[in-house]
């Protein structure tokens, strides 16, 4: 027999990105003669290595060619190492990329996955490998599967991929495509294949996530109707989502965060920006004013949701009473987490190619904001010391007998108990908040 071979990933960016990792590697372990790949977390151990890149932020494509210049004294050691790419940067440079790095045999666009079995066959062949077209058809449905492996507690579930929003500064539109929900069925046949495997919460994700408009029984579905689906699953015990787009919050999602119990107490919803004129020219079609009403009526439906938001600072044109503005904002929501970002000209975006703020005072809003940010968010987490929250277990800790899981608010929380199992959900009493993490008590 022989040895199986070994896949190696380094994932770069968002959960999306981890989840699409996870699908890949199941492909390449069903695909060609043989055993098909196993994963290795040691390149230099790997017959495959493959970057599952990013593309929306900083220098990502020149981190990448820097990234794979390195495996050049791996390659040369042992010729039938293959080298792929995938992701973003995939899609944004295409060819581009064996042309500029030659010992590129592979590269992938995140909608072309399902072909990555073919792919491989045609590199590991000799050839060099290229798919980075848009099918309409859905990409998960394509990947064959590992049967039944068992699985930690939590998981990722893609439901929707793409954006038609076109803010002015981000690739998505471009790199992920227009917006396309998978049907329904196939999402809660994937749900309660998870749960079998041992899945107690699912994060369904999307770039655009509460867009989803996915087929289901009874004509086009929302994401609360989805929501409600997997409510039925007995032995899901939670449900979350991300990324939200604040325009399409609808009324059933504001109400189903009141009602559905195994909706998580945690919205992802940002808002970019402060100032109405710097949201425009984003692109964004909501107000600050109308960003703030949304966050009341989701906070009367669900009192204790923790909010969480992204934010750019640095977009072109903007002025200090704009940044004033941003401030302003993240005063009046109070955001639990929020990510904050300088902005990056993206090739190929409309805010590109316009005038450019001055990156020291950029640099210097960024940790005003962050600052800020940083207070709010330490304050939400002391706040927890004396409360009573539910954890899931997701892994042993540092220390003998401790256990860290997640609150339903997504803080991570300690507890020192020798009895507790992965995936199980206690109630637990917060005692003490630190820099990054609480520590509780079982009640
Ligand atoms: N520059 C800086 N931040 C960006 N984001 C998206 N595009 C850019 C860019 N060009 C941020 C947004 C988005 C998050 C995922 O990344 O805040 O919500
Ligand atoms: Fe990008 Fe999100 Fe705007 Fe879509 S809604 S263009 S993914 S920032």
């Amino acid at each position: 027999m022989t040895e199986p071979k070994k896949l190696f990933i380094k994932t770069y960016g968002c959960q999306m990105n981890v989840y699409d990792s996870e699908r890949m590697a199941e492909a390449l372990a069903g695909s060609g003669e043989g055993q098909g790949y196993v994963t290795t977390d040691r390149p230099d151990d790997a017959d495959m290595i493959l970057l599952n890149t990013c593309h929306i932020r900083e220098k990502a494509a020149e981190k990448v060619y820097s990234e794979l210049g390195r495996f050049k004294g791996l390659k040369a050691a042992r010729p039938d190492l293959k080298i792929g790419v995938a992701g973003c940067v995939a899609q944004a440079e295409g060819e581009e990329i064996m042309r500029r790095q030659p010992l590129v045999d592979l590269v992938v666009g995140p909608q072309s996955y399902h072909r990555l079995p073919e792919l491989e066959a045609k590199a590991r062949g000799g050839e060099k490998a290229l798919d980075t077209d848009f099918p309409e058809e859905d990409k998960f449905e394509k990947l064959k599967s590992r049967p039944k492996a068992p699985r930690g507690p939590t998981a990722f579930l893609t439901v929707q991929e793409g954006c038609d929003k076109f803010c002015a500064f981000c690739v998505v539109p471009y790199t992920r495509g227009a917006e396309v929900s998978r049907p329904a069925d196939r999402i809660l046949a994937e749900a309660r294949d998870l749960v079998e495997r041992g899945v107690r919460e699912i994060t369904l994700l999307g770039q655009n996530v509460n867009a989803y408009h996915g087929a289901g029984p009874g004509g086009d579905m929302t994401l609360a109707k989805l929501i409600w689906a997997l409510d039925k699953i007995d032995g899901l015990e939670r449900i979350r989502f991300t990324t939200s787009h604040p325009n399409d919050m609808t009324d059933d999602l504001i109400a189903a965060h009141g009602e559905c119990e195994k909706l998580m107490p945690y919205l992802h919803l940002p808002v970019q920006a402060g100032s109405d004129r710097i949201l425009k020219r984003m692109n964004r079609s909501h107000t600050a004013e109308s960003y703030l009403r949304l966050v009341e009526r989701i906070r009367a439906a669900r009192p204790d949701i923790l909010m969480s938001g992204d934010f750019i600072v640095g977009f072109p044109e903007e002025t200090e009473e704009d940044f004033q503005a941003t401030l302003d904002l993240v005063e009046r929501v109070r955001y639990g987490y929020a990510y904050s970002f300088k902005y990056s000209p993206r090739p190929g975006t409309p805010a590109a190619e316009r005038p450019q703020v001055d990156p020291a005072e950029a640099d210097e809003r960024l940790q005003r904001l962050q600052a800020l940010i940083t207070r709010d968010q330490r304050a939400i987490q002391d706040e927890m010391v004396g409360r009573e929250v539910s954890v899931l277990f997701e892994k042993p800790g540092r220390l003998d007998g401790q256990m860290v899981g997640k609150s339903e608010y997504l803080h991570a929380v300690h507890v020192q108990d020798a009895n507790a199992r992965i995936g199980e959900i206690a109630r637990v009493r917060i005692v003490s908040s630190g820099a990054n993490s609480l520590a509780g008590e079982r009640v």
